[in-house]
């Protein structure tokens, strides 16, 4: 039996207020869709068909040639949208696979699960429900004296007792493609709405057709993601299970509610991970490491005992036992070595250094070389931009840059060269020189009194 998904994934989700349309807005940096997909490319599903219509170009970049898919050019509701797949599916011998796009969190052994439910009951139509405390928003599973469900009613449409049944529609359906499109036909438009709505083929079906329930035990994989209320709680149940796989696997996250780790981020056991902090893009973090608090780190490395505190580091590598921070920046390949302190208010890019190298507060490094044994003093610069081109500076191995140094780039300073305080250096230095390049000190007697008045002493 062949076995169809359609998602409906064509809305604008209004109540986001958002310009993205809904099914494409990311949640942890992945759009919605997306988890659907990659989900259902687990699952027994052999074929799936995303139906799209607001900015429908914006869906298609994303799934690309993964799906099939059905445009609905007018939004008039998910039975409407359901409909716009018939000259798909309705000759199809088959079950089709109902998802709302908008329904990140359910994973594929849940939807197997539901799908072989479905086939070993010989169900035409399943409707997996769930049971909420605070069922609002969701459409209300109605059920006859037999207990046998025979219709959903929608929350704007509900009476005073039909909104306190807490059995609620997940919009998740398995169906038999022959009577789904026969039934989709009868569908009459909603007067208050005025929307087809696909919750009808329940009563539709239910005297002429086997139609039963699945209920899911955890009502979090089924909830719909409506506004940016509900992209919040997707995110912190997403954040909690990563996590959550993260410690089980030998990382110490303290407070965990605070930490967001990426999907594709690798963390060796024995890191430690402290609060704030913000792992994303595919990020490595190695045992022993030790990141945070308050730390951003995208797409890195971070090697074993390497300490990241207070810091961002982006597109970069940091060696082992290297600590970096309080407030430091490297960015955009900055390939630090083993043994470095990185301190406060440190930048560095395009740069790479060798090992126990050291640029302990306040320096810019950019578009450099920089060699073993190397001492930055406070307030270095290595003054890359020229206003029109970046140029590259290197620098060898044991050597010593005082304070306030301006290394003018192009320039190569060699191999054990001391450079004094407060020099711009815009000549090459040669391997044991020391450089010193400012103006000689004056003192000039008795002058200060011409320029500050001594403050009276109080009596
Ligand atoms: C829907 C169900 C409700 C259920 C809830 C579960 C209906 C009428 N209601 O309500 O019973 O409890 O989901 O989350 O089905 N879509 C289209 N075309 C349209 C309209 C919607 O493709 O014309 C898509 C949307 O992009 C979305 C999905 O269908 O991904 C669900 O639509 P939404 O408006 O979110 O339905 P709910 O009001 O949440
Ligand atoms: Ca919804």
């Amino acid at each position: 039996m062949k076995k169809y998904a359609l998602i409906l994934a064509a809305g604008k989700g209004t109540r986001m207020r958002t310009e993205l349309p809904k099914c494409a807005f990311p949640i942890l940096k992945k759009p919605m869709i997306e988890y659907i997909i990659e989900n259902i490319e687990k699952s027994v599903i052999d074929e799936t068909i995303v139906v799209v219509g607001h900015k429908k170009e914006v869906m298609e970049d994303i799934l690309k040639d993964r799906v099939k898919y059905a445009v609905q050019e007018e939004q008039l509701g998910t039975g409407h949208a359901v409909s716009s797949a018939a000259s798909l599916l309705e000759n199809e011998e088959g079950i089709t696979f109902i998802l709302p796009g908008d329904m990140p969190l359910m994973e594929y052994p849940v939807m197997d699960k539901i799908i072989s439910s479905h086939l070993e009951m010989g169900n035409d139509l399943t409707v997996v429900t769930m049971l909420m405390d605070y069922p609002k928003g969701y459409g209300r599973i109605i059920r006859d004296e037999y207990g046998v469900v025979n219709g959903i009613v929608e929350e704007l449409d509900c009476n005073e007792s039909q909104k306190l049944i807490k059995e609620v529609n997940s919009s998740v359906y398995v169906v038999d493609n022959k009577a789904l499109f026969e039934t989709i036909k009868k569908i009459r438009r909603n007067e208050r709405k005025g929307e087809y709505y696909l919750t009808d083929i329940v009563s539709l079906m239910h005297q002429t057709h086997k139609v039963n329930t699945f209920l899911v035990r955890d009502p979090q994989i089924t909830m719909g993601v409506n506004d940016l209320y509900g992209v919040g709680i997707a995110e912190k149940y997403l954040r909690d299970t990563i996590n959550k796989g993260h410690m089980l696997g030998g990382v110490s996250i303290v407070n965990p509610e605070t930490v967001t780790i990426g999907h594709n981020v690798i963390i060796e056991p024995g890191a430690w991970i402290y609060p704030n902090t913000t792992l994303m893009g595919n990020t490595i973090i190695k045992a022993g490491a030790v990141i945070g608090p308050n730390t951003e780190v995208l797409n890195s490395t971070i090697e074993s005992y390497a300490e990241i505190r207070h810091s961002i580091v982006l597109d970069s590598i940091v060696g082992e036992r290297t600590t970096v921070g309080p407030f430091a920046h490297l960015r955009r390949n900055a390939i630090i070595g083993k043994d470095n302190r990185i301190g406060n208010f440190v930048e560095v890019k395009a740069s790479t250094t060798g090992d126990h190298t050291k640029a302990a507060h306040l320096i810019y490094i950019g578009d450099a070389e920089v060699g073993s044994n190397v001492n930055f003093g406070c307030g270095s610069v290595t003054v890359n931009y020229d206003g029109v081109k970046k140029h590259k500076t290197i620098i060898g191995d044991d050597v010593f840059i005082g304070c306030n140094v301006n290394l003018v780039a192009p320039i190569k300073v060699s191999d054990n060269v001391f450079i004094a305080a407060g020099s711009t250096v815009t000549q090459d230095i040669p391997k044991g020189a020391m450089a010193i390049a400012r103006n000689k000190q004056i003192n000039k007697e008795d002058y200060s009194k011409n320029l500050i008045k001594p403050k009276p002493k109080p009596e």
